[in-house]
């Protein structure tokens, strides 16, 4: 439908014969001059509308409001002296139009686009107004451009994609689960999956060698600013590899995404905190510290970024398929709470953006390891087998990639960067979800609601 976008045109297309498409930004009328800011997702371009060269035209224009969508035809010129906008890449040019075309109005808006103060719950409502802005815009495609870089490093480093079932059965990660009735065996549930965790795993049983998956992950848990109710894990897992070798690889993930995204050099390998270092230093298993040396880049891109390890979690602190040390072992029966794992977590300013460890392998020392936690075993009997299968020594990590995009582009929650996210409430104020369902669903599914009085 259009020549060009926006954003591209420049004093080289003076003189050319242009269409352009996009929505009204806003309207500046000066009597027999009425000047509209076209924008689209690349930029904004100036179009004049002249009562005398073309009366239709201006007096269509005329009835324009903002965020209605046009199709306009025009020739591109140079921008009368004393009205160049330095700040725009087409700022030197504007576009007389000779043809308008209204795609669709646009009722009144409910908010400004771009406007920063607006309440959360009505940015959400309208989200897609909400996205229009060149803010936003930019949060999607630089969210895109982390996404396609990690799957790119990954790539180079051996890794294939795998996806994993989200109708699965529940894997404990410490949170409540979601469940999704099965209508063909009512009375059972699916569960939507905390984390891919056993289904990595078994892909190791099953030869992988090197899986990741950038992967939707749920967990029906209270509300705070870096916690969704579903968000994204880049979640890898590796066989016949050391935690130091897991640690190394994200460092240089995380060192390749900054320099490629911020033009920021991370040093490492970061700092490395036993967790009874940790509780006893600082207090806390997420202290906030200081990088151990400091980045090359110069002066001021140099504190802003502090990312540490917290490794060797007490049995019970992570999922229980982490392998304990092979020495504390012997504690397992006695005192279990002595038992250290081969865990590492990693914070960056205090915030948790990931987690791993190495897993148990041998199904003897998993059943222990369930004895020990009070995991029933039965719930699990599919992992025991496939341990017993030849699995190989194994071992992996997640890194939620929500909240890295929220502290790379230094932002309060995680919903700022999650294209449709939810409210403190749980609730998708575009949807309305969560909704109630008709009885005719509820009836093929076996389920009846007891309607509090
Ligand atoms: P863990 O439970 O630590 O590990 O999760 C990995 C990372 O995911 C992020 N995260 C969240 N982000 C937003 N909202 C949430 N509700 C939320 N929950 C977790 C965090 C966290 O560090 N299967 C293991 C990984 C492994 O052992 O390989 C797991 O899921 O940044």
């Amino acid at each position: 439908m259009r020549t060009h976008t926006c954003g591209e045109l420049n004093k080289n297309n003076i003189g050319q014969k242009v269409v352009l498409c996009g929505w009204v930004h806003c309207r500046r009328d000066h009597g027999k001059l009425i000047f509209i800011d076209l924008r689209d997702k690349y930029g904004i371009s100036q179009l004049v509308f002249n009562s005398k060269e073309n009366p239709s035209a201006h007096q269509l224009a005329d009835s324009l409001r903002a965020e209605d969508v046009l199709l306009v035809k025009g020739k591109v010129q140079k921008r009368p002296e004393g009205t160049l906008n330095p700040r725009i890449p087409t700022g030197e040019i504007e576009i007389a139009v000779s043809f308008l075309e209204i795609l669709n109005k646009s009722k009144p808006l409910p908010f400004e686009i771009g406007d920063g103060q607006i309440e959360e719950e009505i940015r959400l409502a309208y989200r897609y107004l909400d996205l229009r802005s060149p803010q936003m815009q930019n949060i999607l495609a630089f969210r895109h451009r982390v996404s396609q870089e990690i799957r790119s490093f990954l790539d180079r480093e051996g890794f294939i994609e795998v996806e994993t079932p989200m109708l699965t059965k529940s894997t404990p990660e410490g949170a409540r689960d979601f469940l999704v009735p099965s209508r063909l065996d009512k009375g059972s549930f699916y569960a939507l999956p905390q984390s891919p965790q056993l289904f990595k795993q078994i892909l190791m049983v099953a030869g992988v060698d090197r899986y990741f998956q950038l992967v939707h992950c749920f967990r029906d848990e209270d509300f705070r600013a870096d916690r969704q109710l579903e968000h994204t894990q880049v979640d890898l897992e590796l066989s016949f590899v050391s935690k130091e070798e897991i640690m190394n690889l994200i460092e240089r993930m995380l060192a390749h995404l900054f320099v490629e995204l911020l033009n920021t050099k991370i040093v490492f390998p970061f700092p490395v905190f036993s967790y009874a270092e940790a509780m006893e230093k600082f207090g806390t298993d997420k202290p906030k510290v200081g990088p151990a040396r400091r980045s090359s880049m110069g002066e001021g891109g140099e504190e802003k970024f502090n990312f540490l390890w917290v490794v060797d979690f007490p049995l019970g602190k992570h999922h229980p398929f982490t392998s304990p040390y092979e020495e504390d072992l012997r504690f397992l029966e006695k005192s279990p709470e002595m038992v250290r794992t081969r865990t590492y977590d990693l914070l960056l300013n205090g915030v948790e953006i990931g987690g791993g460890s190495i897993r148990i392998h041998k199904p003897d020392i998993q059943k222990r390891v369930f004895r020990a936690l009070k995991v029933e075993e039965k719930r699990f009997d599919f992992l025991l087998r496939a341990l017993s299968y030849g699995a190989p020594p194994h071992g992996g990590i997640a890194l939620g990639l929500d909240r890295l995009l929220m502290l790379m582009l230094d932002k309060k929650t995680i919903r700022e960067v999650v294209a449709f996210p939810k409210t403190q409430k749980g609730i998708c104020p575009l949807s309305g979800a969560p909704d109630e369902v008709s009885e005719k669903q509820l009836k093929e599914l076996g389920i009846e609601i007891k309607k509090s009085k």
